[in-house]
């Protein structure tokens, strides 16, 4: 039942991408269970929403799992909360309070840190696959407005072999947590995500703007929002949110 997340370990100096690499690995049906592939450098490092993830060769922390859940397809949903509420417990490790932007960035007061993607794979109606994409900012933060880095918080330098070998960690110490009760992992979720209590201003996809505040996620994984009164829920591919200048 029980993933060793780090069974298999896998360093390289360069690839396009480590969520690539774990899926080919997966195709070629040579890939074990919790194997982690990281990378220095990434020349088509991608994010959420086809976005790209830039990199800066051997500063920051970019690895992907390949990860085979146990879980049924309707619960697929936990692998991003887990993940997500695993990267607040490791960067309290390193001195840091950080918030979950929803779906599933990791802010430290109003500065996005690190990203997380995942990449299901199905076999019929079953969830076969998943890729757990990460990029943590260790030593250097992107030239980008609301960006940041652990050495920028913390004042400190660490090895990004480091930092991942306590995700690893705590990964392997929680997994009572993945597999546990649907609505604890839930609850520990909606207790990490920032951005509450307050007005913002939403995107849609069709760039229709409006205002609402954040009241927490369905079982689906979905944004609820407050909107004039009136509870709605989007998913992750339906609106964006701007962030509050701070
Ligand atoms: C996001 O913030 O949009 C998610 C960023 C995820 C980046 C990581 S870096 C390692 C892995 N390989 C990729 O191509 N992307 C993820």
């Amino acid at each position: 039942m029980m993933t060793k997340f780090g069974s298999v370990f896998i360093q390289l100096a360069s690839v396009d991408s480590t969520n690539n690499y774990a899926a080919n690995l997966i195709q070629q049906g040579s890939c074990q269970d919790g194997s982690v592939i990281m990378a220095d450098y990434q020349t088509m490092g991608r994010g959420q929403r086809g976005n790209s993830w830039q990199s800066v060769s051997a500063t920051n922390l970019m690895f992907s799992i390949a990860f085979q859940p146990k879980y049924p397809l309707e619960e697929q949903i936990r692998l991003a909360w887990y993940s997500a509420i695993i990267w607040q417990q490791c960067l309290l490790r390193f001195g840091m309070s950080t918030q979950i932007k929803w779906p599933n960035d990791i802010y430290v007061k109003g500065s996005k840190i690190g990203g997380i993607l995942i990449e299901q794979q199905l076999k019929g109606s079953q969830l076969d696959w998943s890729v757990l994409g990460c990029g943590i900012n260790v030593n250097e933060s992107p030239e980008l407005k609301h960006a940041t880095s652990i050495y920028r918080e913390t004042g400190q330098r660490f090895k990004p072999l480091t930092v991942l070998a306590e995700y690893l960690d705590l990964l392997n110490g929680q997994q009572a947590l993945l597999y546990g009760d649907f609505l604890k992992l839930k609850g520990l979720f909606e207790e990490g995500l920032g951005f509450r209590n307050q007005q913002l201003q939403f995107e849609k996809k069709d760039g229709l703007a409006f205002e609402g505040s954040i009241l927490g996620v369905n079982e689906q994984g979905q944004l609820l929002l407050d909107v004039n009164g009136s509870v709605q829920s989007y998913g992750n591919q339906e609106i964006r949110f701007l962030l509050p200048s701070t």
